[in-house]
């Protein structure tokens, strides 16, 4: 039986039971009835743009294999042998016509067609239907502006529905120019010891912690981002289905400090308002969350990473830096670097925020401090929803109108999960 999550988010998403963030039983439901229902982000297509080419990734604990064919399709199945369930293909990522399994030697093409079993004729009398045993799909595989997503339920919304208003908002960050983005550098992968959702919540997003957390990394010069001083301004834009994003609105620069970062903002300035449209007069998008678990960033660095689940107090974060395509190599080469210095592993801003989210989900573990619930107050009431930017949104930056919609998003999910699960 689901253990019944009714109460736990509090009808205004104002109050959260921090249970939430430490019950392994709440987590197992997580799995099914968010991470197995939601869109969920695979990689760029810049990662499997030619044929044959691989990207291996997880959708909530699940290991996906994410393929580009030889006639070109891109494929994601479950990076699963259908003999003994060991994990085929255990690179990040290259460039493979087949992959074979490690333990018995099953092989599958890039298609996910069974192609080859070892002595099929001796130990299976070939009576083994090999058409029948290829790599389990996802239910469905679409990509929007480059990024690709996918879901395990085939009853899910189209993805343009599922992003809704949100689809904009990436465009903000992802298709300023002619050909979009590409992917910089590699993906850094590591370990973050807390609840997916703090990381989640924060990217879509906490502006109010940024003069006080990042203190040192503002004081030292990693970032001219005015989210950085304390002041107000700007606004929590709130597209729907817990989506969420920050946006420091017009004329101001999040920039890294770095002059040719600079330099290159203003120098594409008007062809990026002509190209998004006049709602991009009032959105300088800082960092948003796709919920549950993507984030894209522009403070400091640009960045998109996922939060992939690994327990009620784990995440493996990956995160990528990115750039315009069209930009000039220089500039790439200083977002990487910037990305490197902000929002790496080791970057200034990254250490301050896993060390409060660490921190946040330990205490929700004490058998008295767990009931002290998680205050999502700010700003509650002063919401209204913006015609102009066609989405709930806060009068400032400090709002927790996107923490309420994310919990409140979380629970209507969690809750069909049980009825569904009887
Ligand atoms: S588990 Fe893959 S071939 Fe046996
Ligand atoms: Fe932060």
């Amino acid at each position: 039986m689901a253990t019944d999550v009714r109460g736990m988010v509090s009808a205004d998403g104002g109050l959260v039971d921090r249970q939430i963030f430490s019950s392994e039983e709440i987590y197992r439901q997580e799995l099914e009835s968010i991470f197995a229902h939601c869109w969920l982000f695979l990689c760029h297509e810049s990662q499997v743009a030619q044929p044959g080419d691989f990207f291996s990734t997880y959708m909530g604990e699940d290991p996906v294999l994410v393929t580009r064919d030889g006639d070109g399709r891109v494929h994601a199945f479950l990076n699963v042998c259908r003999h003994r369930g060991n994990r085929v293909c255990r690179a990040d990522l290259g460039n493979a016509s087949a992959f074979v399994c490690a333990y018995h030697g099953w092989t599958y093409g890039n298609d996910g067609k069974l192609i080859a079993v070892p002595s099929l004729r001796e130990a299976y009398y070939d009576e083994l239907d090999t058409s029948k045993w290829g790599l389990v799909p996802v239910a469905q595989l679409d990509s929007y502006k480059g990024f690709y997503f996918a879901t395990f339920d085939a009853e899910a919304p189209p993805l343009v529905d599922y992003l809704g208003e949100m689809a904009w908002y990436l465009d903000t960050f992802v298709d300023r120019r002619e050909g979009g983005i590409e992917v910089v550098g590699g993906v850094h992968k590591w370990i973050i010891p807390c609840n997916w959702k703090f990381s989640a919540e924060n990217s879509g997003a906490d502006s109010y912690h940024v003069p006080w957390t990042h203190l040192s990394g503002v004081t030292a010069g990693f970032t001219r981002t005015p989210t950085a001083q304390k002041t107000a301004q700007g606004t929590m834009v709130s597209p729907g289905n817990g989506h969420g994003l920050l946006t420091i609105g017009p004329g101001r620069s999040a920039e890294p400090p770095v002059q040719a970062i600079d330099d290159y903002e203003q120098s594409i300035r008007d062809e990026v308002e002509a190209r998004l449209g006049p709602r991009s007069n009032l959105v300088q998008p800082i960092v948003c969350t796709v919920f549950p678990n993507f984030a894209v960033a522009r403070a400091s660095a640009r960045a998109f990473r996922v939060w992939h689940p690994r327990g009620p107090d784990k995440i493996e974060a990956w995160s990528w830096s990115y750039a315009d395509k069209a930009a000039p190599a220089e500039v790439k080469e200083a977002l990487r670097a910037s990305g490197l210095r902000g929002t790496g592993p080791s970057g200034a801003f990254e250490q301050d925020d896993m060390d409060n989210w660490q921190e946040c989900t330990l205490t929700s573990r004490g058998f008295m401090s767990k009931r002290v619930p998680v205050n999502n107050l700010m700003g509650l009431g002063h919401e209204r929803f913006d015609e102009e930017l066609m989405a709930g949104a806060s009068d400032s930056r400090y709002s927790e109108i996107n923490h309420r919609a994310f919990y409140n998003r979380w629970a209507e999910l969690m809750e069909r999960g049980r009825e569904n699960a009887g």
